[in-house]
């Protein structure tokens, strides 16, 4: 496994993440297996969020967690706040980021954790009620890493202004199906196409001069819960691509799907959702594939895209 140091933040974390978001459809001893298999193929960091199945997610890993022998301190836990499905809103006030975290901690049944990301962006959110929830988990040694998901590079700088803490992660969707991560540099100022609609203000950019690690979510789905590209007869010539490469390597198709992804020089993590041992172990094979700045490019195109 492929390890990185994300800049004031954790050191030495996998480049591959075992997300949680699906972990509430297992039994104890099937979500053991899916998190050791993850930790045995090198993965060291686990992604949670409070609204993965309305806090589900959150304790079927501390039920499963004491099964796998794991120690706590030989791995980072991640989790998300600010999305409340319930109440139909965004929430990043300060009593709902406080309480969010003492909610994550008991399901987890864990005194701390690694990183906090801010879920999605409230429409309402006031920086400095952000700044004072942040400086309170980090004096109560209750959170020891800060971040964000799906921010824009302003919304970044408006937190930047208050909070004390480095804002180290922020979380993004990108798979081969789902680059607009990408797209929009290669198609900059182009009429002809959509792809040259900036969707996100530049954040990859961003993100890159400020030291901000990106975590790359559903790394293999189309659209945002639309099932996997890989195998499915709507992307043939996508399979086509990373078949040849496959084969090539020795590894399976949503391995190289994955390394598409690390090849970046960006130095992304990237969340993987399977709960499946084998998919997991495939999976995770994604960090010994060295793709050439050719395969890359390669796979970009067949997944859709054209040089302008
Ligand atoms: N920040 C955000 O807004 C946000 C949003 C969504 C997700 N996330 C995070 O990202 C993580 C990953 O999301 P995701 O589950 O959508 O990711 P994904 O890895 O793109 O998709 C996993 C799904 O693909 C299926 N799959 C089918 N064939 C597969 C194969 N050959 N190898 C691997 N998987 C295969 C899996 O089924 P099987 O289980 O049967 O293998 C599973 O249902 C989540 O757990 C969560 O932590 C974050």
């Amino acid at each position: 496994m492929k390890h990185l140091n994300i800049v004031n933040g954790p050191q030495n974390v996998s480049a591959i993440i075992q997300g949680c978001m699906r972990m509430p459809a297992l039994t104890k001893e099937e979500a053991a297996k899916a998190i050791i298999s993850a930790y045995e193929a090198g993965v060291n960091f686990f992604d949670h969020a409070t609204c993965y199945g309305a806090g589900e997610a959150e304790i079927r890993f501390s039920e499963a967690f004491p099964l796998t022998g794991i120690k706590r301190e030989d791995i980072f836990i991640q989790s998300k706040c600010g999305i409340y499905p319930d109440r139909r809103e965004f929430d990043w006030t300060k009593d709902s980021i406080l309480s969010s975290v003492d909610g994550i901690l008991d399901r987890l049944k864990t005194d701390y954790l690694d990183t906090l990301l801010l879920h999605r962006p409230d429409l309402l959110f006031d920086p400095e009620e952000v700044a004072e929830a942040f400086a309170a988990l980090e004096k109560a040694g209750k959170v020891r890493w800060f971040g964000l998901s799906n921010t824009t590079p302003m919304q970044t700088e408006l937190l930047k202004k208050y909070v004390e803490q480095p804002l180290v992660i922020n979380q993004l969707q990108l798979s081969l199906e789902q680059s607009q991560l990408i797209d929009q540099a290669l198609y900059m100022n182009n009429k002809t196409t959509e792809m040259s609609v900036s969707r996100d203000c530049g954040v990859l950019d961003y993100c890159r001069l400020n030291d901000i690690t990106i975590q790359a979510w559903s790394p293999l789905q189309i659209g945002m819960f639309g099932g996997t590209f890989i195998d499915n007869p709507d992307y043939p010539e996508l399979n086509k691509a990373l078949a040849m490469i496959a084969e090539r390597e020795g590894v399976s198709k949503s391995a190289v799907a994955i390394a598409w992804i690390l090849r970046h020089p960006a130095r992304m993590q990237v969340i993987i959702g399977t709960m499946n041992p084998i998919h997991i172990k495939e999976t995770c094979e994604a960090s010994r594939v060295d793709l050439s700045h050719n395969d890359w490019y390669k796979l970009y195109l067949a997944s859709g895209k054209f040089l302008p």
